[in-house]
């Protein structure tokens, strides 16, 4: 099964449940409030703890590419991929930012919608827009909501199979673990669920079985 760990808390070390983690998980995805807090040379830090898997900034970029393109120089060098919003489109933003990361050999993955009850007002009314920019564009990744696995069927059925999809929102946001593989997503993003039980490694190991028993059923 495909499981990425969200490490979102500043003032957390997170050191000994990247080991911890290490051999069970797909990867780990670094938060803003994480990179901010601790600084963007504690991504080295702990990718030092487990040099396997997909580490992902999770920088929710959106910008003109100039200025994406900082931002992401400051931590690319210590992950695979970086994350950046969809509706900012691609010339002078999106498009900038792909050559970029392309030119370094990392990977951009771009939001398509979000998995918080918000994401109605807005992101849902825009999507058929910013799947334009993404057929378009050809990120390695997009992120699609857990909680509306219609929404990843969807997207699934208008992308095709070659991009990846990452699904948050397993969890502490409702979505239980292996809804959004069912629904046509390649990994699902688990943060609390995981980072904050008493024990990590089972909370991780639980997290698979359930996804491997719900593939069963769908
Ligand atoms: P929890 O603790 O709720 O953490 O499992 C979820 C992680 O995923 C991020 N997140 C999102 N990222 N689109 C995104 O690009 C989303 O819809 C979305 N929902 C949650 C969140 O920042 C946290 O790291």
């Amino acid at each position: 099964m495909s499981l990425i760990v969200a490490l979102d808390s500043p003032d957390r070390e997170f050191g000994s449940l990247v080991e911890d983690l290490c051999d069970i998980v797909d990867g780990f995805k670094l938060g803003l409030p994480l990179l901010m807090g601790r600084g963007v040379d504690y991504a080295a830090r702990l990718r030092s703890r487990c040099n396997r898997g997909l580490w992902i900034a999770d920088l929710k970029l959106a910008d003109i590419g100039h200025v994406m393109k900082l931002t992401t120089s400051l931590v690319v060098e210590h992950v695979d991929a970086v994350i950046a919003h969809g509706f900012v489109g691609i010339q002078g933003a999106l498009g900038e930012l792909k050559e970029f990361l392309n030119s370094l050999g990392k990977k951009l993955v771009v939001v398509a919608s979000m998995s918080h009850p918000g994401a109605r007002e807005v992101y849902d009314k825009a999507l058929p827009l910013i799947l334009n920019v993404i057929g378009e564009l050809e990120p390695w990744g997009i992120v699609a909501p857990a909680t509306r696995p219609q929404v990843i069927t969807s997207i699934r059925e208008r992308l095709g199979d070659s991009v990846t999809i990452l699904s948050p929102g397993v969890g502490a946001q409702g979505a239980e673990p292996g809804a959004a593989i069912c629904a046509g997503a390649d990994y699902e993003i688990v943060g609390r669920l995981i980072t904050s039980s008493n024990d990590p490694r089972a909370a991780a190991l639980a997290v698979k079985d359930a996804q491997k028993q719900r593939l069963q059923a769908c």
